[in-house]
């Protein structure tokens, strides 16, 4: 049986750079997926924070703080071809160091590539929403995924989710509530104030332009 995927795989076209970034700039910063548990100081040559962002899109948000944060380490997945050549040709041209991709289902990524215990943070900003109801098991935040990234998250780390989306973010805070694993970092349990730190990325502007409202959630790992 096949597994129930957050994505389908869009075509979209790969510019001619992106091209060129898949092909040349991958074999440096690209990790291939493959069902073994990575060595994660040995990939990025060092021991330091280490943080993952879910579903990248053009890579905006994790090329910004990969710059900004260069005492860090930053692993990006993402399933469609062109988001991960756009975010190759940023990795490229700000000269970081600090980030690897992977360009396969971060349900599957996390699963059997990543270690236990071994995230310092872990992002999903706007998920894919599947707003209807026949679709709805479709979205990425489900009970068995917070128990996943529970596992992969270190004591005290954190899983900072961000969408435009209201019934989504309803349907987060019902899930990471009552997921053993994670506490609120919000005083009243509900959403957090957006944190400076989130860049914003073209899926937020497109959630404002249609006057949504933007949901920013922050859980801490027991
Ligand atoms: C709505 S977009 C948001 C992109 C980006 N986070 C932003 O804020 O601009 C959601 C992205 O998640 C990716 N995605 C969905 N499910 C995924 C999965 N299981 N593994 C990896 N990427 C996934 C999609 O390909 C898409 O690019």
């Amino acid at each position: 049986m096949q597994p129930i995927r957050s994505f389908v795989r869009r075509g979209g076209r790969v510019t001619g750079a992106q091209e060129r970034a898949l092909a040349e700039v991958w074999p440096r910063f690209g990790v291939e997926y493959a069902p073994e548990i990575l060595d994660l100081d040995g990939l990025f040559g060092r021991r330091a924070p280490r943080i993952l962002e879910i579903g990248f899109g053009n890579g905006d948000t994790l090329v910004e703080l990969a710059a900004r944060r260069p005492e860090a380490d930053f692993i990006g997945v993402e399933v469609h071809p062109p988001g991960v050549g756009r975010c190759l040709l940023g990795i490229e041209s700000q000269s970081l160091t600090n980030v690897r991709v992977i360009s396969h289902d971060a349900v599957e990524v996390l699963g059997r590539m990543i270690p236990d215990a071994s995230l310092d943070e872990v992002l999903l900003y706007f998920p894919d929403p599947w707003p209807k109801k026949r679709h709805h098991k479709r979205r990425i935040v489900q009970p068995e995924f917070a128990e996943l990234v529970a596992r992969k998250i270190a004591p005290g780390g954190a899983w900072r989710l961000a969408t435009d989306w209201a019934p989504y973010a309803a349907h987060m805070l019902e899930v990471l509530t009552a997921a053993p694993g994670f506490v609120n970092a919000a005083s009243g349990g509900g959403f957090v104030p957006r944190p400076d730190s989130r860049p914003e990325t073209k899926f937020e502007r497109r959630g404002q332009r249609l006057g949504h409202e933007v949901f920013d959630l922050e859980f801490r790992r027991r």
